[in-house]
């Protein structure tokens, strides 16, 4: 008997309502909203103020809208995979939390950490248990508040990384549809141009950690963007070759949104028009596992049943890959389609917006 296909089937996403706009950075770091607005595409990027809230609440407002969409329940799902580089804790894993926080009684869940290449690394995991029957219905989630971790007196980083939380659901799709092609790679001899220097078992905090401000996002952005570039291109050109596929036939390229230039160039190597490309990072920047998510669940209205897409990532590891997929549904005809909510679950926004606001 043949392997079953597996696909994406729903998607949703939650941002926070606060937003931070380069002018606000201006007065932390020197820095200008020209300066961020060229060199990376980015305007602004949301983040999670509220201190009793974290990465978990945020995975756990878009598992429900996801839930919502579908007219599923809680205890439909099997398994949750979150994929993140801000857990709630070091241990146990935000996936648990998530699934207690969410109702998830009979789902199970792990942690997957991949830097900015989570969300596509979590992706290929939930296809193989569909694909090979184990199971029906799974999450995929890419959540972070990366806000925690933004040293926001470093200039080189904290104009990039917003906080957000996107979510896809996995299920068994007629092979011709769903996941066709995944190619995923890592190189650990990048480690230590793109990481968080201390908190794990190399560097334990200490008061010493602390005050060298080694808890951060630590980047040596020119280098990481070279390889970016590079490793982009050539896996999904692999990915291209492997599917058999002409830049033509691409209706979407959803790449991790790092910064706009490397996307512009990518897509120029390629030859793929920008009108084909999916792009938030003017409005949400770098939310590493998060971006390919949210931009789906942004796009999803436009999303028709064969659609063929390819997901592509770079990120710190490094660690990269792509993925192709044919997709499962059309979007138009789906209840919420295209909105990214922001404001917590029975509250407005700070600007009295409610929970149905796109983030527009
Ligand atoms: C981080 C990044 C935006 C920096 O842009 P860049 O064009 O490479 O800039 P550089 O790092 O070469 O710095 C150029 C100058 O701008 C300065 N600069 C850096 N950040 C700045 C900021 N926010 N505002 C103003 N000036 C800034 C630098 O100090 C440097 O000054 P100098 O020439 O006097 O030394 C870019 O390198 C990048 O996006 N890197 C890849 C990110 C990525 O893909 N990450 C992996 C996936 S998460």
């Amino acid at each position: 008997m043949g392997r079953r296909g597996a696909g994406i089937t729903a998607v949703a996403g939650w941002v926070p309502p606060t937003v931070l706009t380069n002018f606000h950075l201006e007065k932390f770091v020197e820095t200008s909203d020209t300066w961020i607005r060229e060199r990376t595409g980015i305007r602004e990027r949301r983040i999670l103020v509220e201190r009793d809230r974290t990465t978990s609440d945020m995975a756990v407002y878009a598992i429900h809208q996801l839930l919502r969409k579908r007219g599923l329940a809680p205890e439909d799902i099997d398994l949750v995979i979150c994929c993140t580089v801000t857990p709630d804790h070091v241990f146990p894993a935000t996936a648990n939390i998530i699934c207690d926080k969410a109702g998830l009684r009979r789902a199970w869940g792990f942690d997957l950490e991949a830097a900015c290449s989570g969300f596509l690394y979590g992706l290929a995991c939930a296809v193989q248990f569909v694909q090979n029957g184990m199971y029906e219905r799974v999450l995929v989630v890419g959540a972070e508040r990366m806000s925690a971790i933004m040293n926001y007196h470093d200039r080189t980083t904290c104009v990039i990384f917003g906080d957000g939380a996107g979510v896809v659901l996995v299920e068994p799709v007629v092979p011709e549809l769903g996941v066709q092609v995944i190619r995923l790679y890592s190189d650990g001899s990048g480690r230590h141009a793109l990481f968080q220097k201390a908190g794990g078992a190399l560097h334990p905090p200490t008061i010493e950690t602390v005050l060298n401000r080694e808890h951060y996002v630590y980047q040596e952005g020119r280098a990481v963007f070279g390889h970016a570039v590079r490793r982009f291109t050539e896996v999904i050109e692999e990915v291209m070759d492997v599917a058999g596929l002409r830049s033509e036939e691409i209706d979407w390229l959803v790449p991790h949104q790092a910064n706009l230039r490397i996307i512009k160039a990518v897509a120029r190597t390629l030859r793929l028009p920008m009108e084909k490309v999916m792009v938030n990072i003017h409005k949400f920047g770098n939310t590493t596992s998060a971006t390919i998510p949210l931009c789906l669940a942004e796009w999803e209205p436009r999303l028709r049943t064969g659609d063929r897409l390819i997901l592509a990532t770079f990120g710190g590891g490094f660690t990269w890959g792509a993925i192709y997929l044919r997709w499962a549904y059309d979007g138009s005809l789906v209840p919420e389609s295209g909105r990214i909510l922001d404001a917590f679950p029975g509250e407005g926004t700070a600007n009295g917006q409610t929970e149905e606001k796109n983030s527009d």
